[in-house]
């Protein structure tokens, strides 16, 4: 299975920073082993800074941290997939749970995103997760449930099953774990992850196996090591963690 450390850098950086930080990775990285990608989700005006620190280091990649399923248009405000491909990106996040909370994305709206970018080159990570309060009103398998549906009920054919290998990852982010520092105990990661698994495999078959499952919440170089030890855990997704180049090359290297 791939593996994959990604940072949020969120709204942080300019692009001078972005530069300094991703100069810092590509210097402490070189290249990655077969296997093992990193990527960088920069914010818009920093993707082509990263991309280029990035250039000659085999498994270092950026991606944009949002998209709008059209080529172009009177869409004020918004970035095309072809426009993050040309900024220097090869990846985009969508579902984050600040994009789903905080800017009042639906799921029929991520699944929009996560489509038109995979038909438009890029490799998506598709962030599901609960809420508190969803998961203490047991709904915590419903609520992954219907993101991930949502996303592969609209899949066509000619971009589902294997062509997914290599294209698409899966972040889990329990809502409540996201920037608090209150990462979820090894239990609880164990088992999203294993119902995320189960889901997938309802969605997509065998290909279920190939797809990388990250966590993100509160991911620290303290815990990084016991993370990436569970069963199902193909890799994590840092926001406060990573804006230290240090600090989440110790993550990495645990
Ligand atoms: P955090 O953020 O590591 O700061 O909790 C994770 C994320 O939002 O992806």
């Amino acid at each position: 299975m791939q593996k994959i450390f990604a940072a949020n850098w969120k709204m942080y950086k300019t692009r001078s920073q972005a530069s300094q930080s991703a100069q810092e990775l590509a210097k402490g990285l070189g290249q990655m082993p077969a296997g093992q990608e990193v990527v960088v989700f920069a914010p818009f005006t920093a993707i082509s800074c990263a991309a280029d620190a990035f250039k000659g280091h085999a498994g270092l990649t950026v991606g944009g941290q949002n998209c709008y399923p059209a080529e172009e248009g009177a869409f004020t405000g918004e970035t095309s997939p072809a426009m993050l491909r040309d900024a220097g990106a090869a990846w985009v996040l969508t579902g984050h749970s600040e994009r789903r909370h905080i800017m009042g994305e639906d799921d029929a709206l991520v699944a929009r995103k996560t489509i038109f970018a995979l038909e438009h080159g890029l490799n998506v990570l598709l962030c599901i997760g609960e809420t508190l309060e969803q998961r203490e009103a047991g709904k915590l398998n419903a609520v992954l449930e219907r993101q991930l549906a949502a996303v592969f009920a609209a899949m066509p054919a000619s971009l589902g099953g294997a062509a997914l290998v290599g294209k698409l990852a899966v972040g889990y982010e329990p809502v409540w774990a996201i920037g608090t520092g209150k990462v979820a105990g090894p239990k609880e990661v164990l088992d999203a992850h294993a119902v995320t698994r189960a889901l997938l495999g309802k969605l997509v078959g065998e290909t279920a196996s190939r797809l990388p499952i990250l966590y993100g919440g509160s991911v620290k170089p303290n815990n990084a090591a016991g993370l990436m030890a569970l069963d199902n855990v193909d890799g994590l997704l840092v926001g406060g963690a990573s804006l230290e180049a240090q600090s989440f090359l110790q993550i990495i290297g645990a």
